[in-house]
């Protein structure tokens, strides 16, 4: 069975204090009404924030803290450049990789974006692998064909291990208030199980989680929520706001994976 998700991508945003503050109100908030086995949740907060906010919640707690970033060598002389080993060693268990605003503003190709996969898979990581098209892409018809390209690119020679995840994320409606169809959604959430499946195996395709992300919110969490091939949602904007992400994070969990409850 696929645990849905509700991740945060804080990007470049808050300061320790507020990262800790979050910490003392949404955990408390959020198991005071559900189940703590019923939503995965995984906080993507700046990399100097990654430590004091595992050693905050203690070991035993069921919130996992990611790197929003990572760099494909093992270690070395790369100024400024942070590895596996070092995000793993200060408490992260996930990493976004493949995020649009690190293909679009920093430059990174696909096949950077594949080599960081492969950094993230041989150091023991999760990888949250973005993917999605942009605004000309989709208007050209070929909103599939970045998209697989992206996955196969990233992908190539690898083995899915280890709970990695994938995000559907329209580059179109990260930051913008636009967010997707959902029906368009989840065309493309079905393409991507359909993809793994063929690439992979269909156990594996079975059984990865598919987030979609680009302006979701309360108000609109439950449309994505309910479609059979998403199983939650990475949020960005709105997961900056404790109260906004706690709404988003109950509607997964009360939806389901892929909408099944
Ligand atoms: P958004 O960002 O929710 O602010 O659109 C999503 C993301 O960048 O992952």
């Amino acid at each position: 069975m696929r645990i849905p998700c509700a991740y945060a991508n804080w990007k470049m945003n808050k300061t320790l204090n507020e990262a800790l503050d979050f910490v003392y109100e949404f955990v408390p908030a959020l198991f005071s009404d559900i189940n703590e086995g019923s939503v995965g949740v995984s906080i993507f907060p700046p990399a100097p924030y990654i430590y004091p906010m595992r050693q905050e919640l203690g070991e035993d707690s069921p919130i996992f803290i990611g790197a929003q970033n990572i760099y494909y060598e093992k270690e070395g002389a790369y100024t400024g450049e942070m590895s596996g080993n070092i995000l793993r060693s200060a408490g992260a268990s996930h990493v976004l990789v493949g995020h649009s605003e690190r293909r679009h503003i920093m430059g990174e190709d696909n096949k950077t974006v594949g080599r960081k996969l492969a950094r993230i898979l041989r150091d023991r990581l999760i990888p949250v692998l973005c993917v999605g098209e942009q605004l000309r892409d989709r208007e050209a018809g070929k909103a599939r064909d970045v998209v697989e390209e992206q996955l196969a690119v990233a992908w190539e020679g690898q083995e899915v291990t280890g709970g990695a995840l994938i995000a559907y994320e329209p580059v179109w409606a990260i930051g913008t208030g636009k967010n997707a169809e959902p029906r368009d959604a989840q065309e493309m959430a079905d393409f991507i199980r359909s993809w793994t499946s063929r690439f992979f195996t269909p156990e594996t395709a079975a059984t990865i989680r598919i987030l979609y992300g680009g302006s979701v919110s309360p108000e609109n969490i439950s449309q994505y929520a309910r479609l059979p091939d998403i199983d939650g949602a990475l949020v960005g904007g709105a997961s900056l706001d404790t109260k906004q992400f706690l709404e988003i994070a109950k509607a997964i969990a009360e939806t389901g994976p892929g909408g099944t409850v």
